[in-house]
């Protein structure tokens, strides 16, 4: 066997070795892909099984949840609850943080998830995903206080990703590199088909929602303008766009052959910060895309160095290729 076809498991003995992995931190990776896995099943018999459509229920970010939103929120919760070192389950769907154990003591796993990303795609049958973070409660702790998680990303241990899409694919970090693995069908294994994942510096695609270019401020409009005044513009350059509405899928993309995204604070949602939320989608992408040598900003700071105030916290996110998020922070200085 290559080494391009390591199982995932094989992969995360490999980095225990070699970076010295906690043993704890490799079972729990591996609950996270056997959530992975069992939503992306779910997922693709949706319809079958009467799952697409909305429910009665709204989260407290007041978005209306989707049947599949609730039921991989449960798979992340079963299966992540099986690692004796978690000490907390932070999720998107969930309004307050699931305290597993009585005691938890310092270097206990805290884990923060979207169960479903993207969730407006599913009835429509386009891609989606799931985001995953992992930290470590300090020692400084007051235990089973909600307060106990507002860690910074840059306390992030491991993050990652899987995108359901024509295939299913698991993106993971855990600090030193990104590596992308590809879904198995038959052996329903994991195999690492994405070594060393990187984010090409300059790009010529970027990634928004245009219809909200009313809501944006100066420097986000003055960067789209440029960017479609194509050749003859000051960037010299013509630019494609795309926009899935997943945020998965466009880190995914940008992780496979560059670009940037944005999903900047604007009028609409100013009083939020933003409309993505820090603790499930901006710090574990953001990690992601550091350690494949791209940058990810609010546009005036690195979301990593962001101190939570809250766990349901949204801001702004820019991130992907070094160049254009750099430029971006740029624009944002000038005003
Ligand atoms: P979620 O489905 O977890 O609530 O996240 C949706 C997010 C993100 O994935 C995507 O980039 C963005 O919302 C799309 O927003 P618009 O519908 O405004 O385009
Ligand atoms: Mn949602
Ligand atoms: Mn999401
Ligand atoms: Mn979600």
């Amino acid at each position: 066997m290559t080494a391009q076809q390591l199982t995932f498991r094989e992969f995360l003995l490999s980095e225990r070795s070699r970076h010295q992995l906690d043993k704890d931190l490799v079972f729990l990776l591996e609950d996270i892909a056997t959530s992975c896995r069992i939503i992306s099943h779910q997922i693709r018999g949706g319809a079958f099984a009467g799952k697409l459509g909305a429910t009665d229920a709204t989260n407290v970010q007041g978005e209306t949840q989707k049947k599949l939103d609730v039921i991989a929120n449960e798979i992340f919760v079963r299966h992540c609850s099986n690692c004796g070192r978690v000490a907390a389950l932070v999720s998107e769907e969930v309004d307050d943080v699931y305290w597993l154990k009585d005691n938890p003591q310092a270097g206990d796993y805290l884990v923060y998830f979207d169960p479903l990303d993207g969730s407006s795609n599913l009835d429509v049958n386009l891609s989606v995903g799931s985001i995953f973070s992992i930290s470590q409660l300090p020692a400084s702790i007051d235990a089973t206080d909600d307060r106990s998680v507002l860690l910074a990303g840059s306390e992030q241990i491991s993050a990652g990703y899987s995108v359901y899409g024509p295939s299913t694919s698991l993106v993971v970090t855990t600090g030193s590199g990104v590596n992308g693995f590809t879904h198995q069908q038959g052996t329903g294994e994991f195999r690492l088909t994405f070594p060393d994942m990187t984010i090409p510096e300059s790009t010529q695609e970027f990634a928004i929602n245009a219809s909200r270019y009313r809501l944006w401020a100066a420097p986000v409009r003055r960067y789209f303008d440029e960017c479609i005044a194509g050749t003859e513009g000051p960037r010299g350059k013509a630019f494609n766009m795309r926009w899935t509405a997943s945020m998965v899928a466009e880190v995914h993309r940008i992780l496979t052959r560059g670009g940037v995204f944005l999903y900047p604070r604007d009028a609409g949602n100013a009083d939020a910060g933003g409309k993505l939320r820090l603790m499930y989608e901006a710090n574990p992408m953001a990690l992601v895309v550091e350690q494949a040598g791209g940058a990810a900003s609010t546009g005036t700071d690195r979301i990593l160095d962001l101190q939570p105030t809250s766990h349901h916290q949204r801001v702004p996110v820019i991130l992907g290729s070094r160049e254009e998020v750099e430029l971006l922070e740029r624009y944002h200085k000038d005003g």
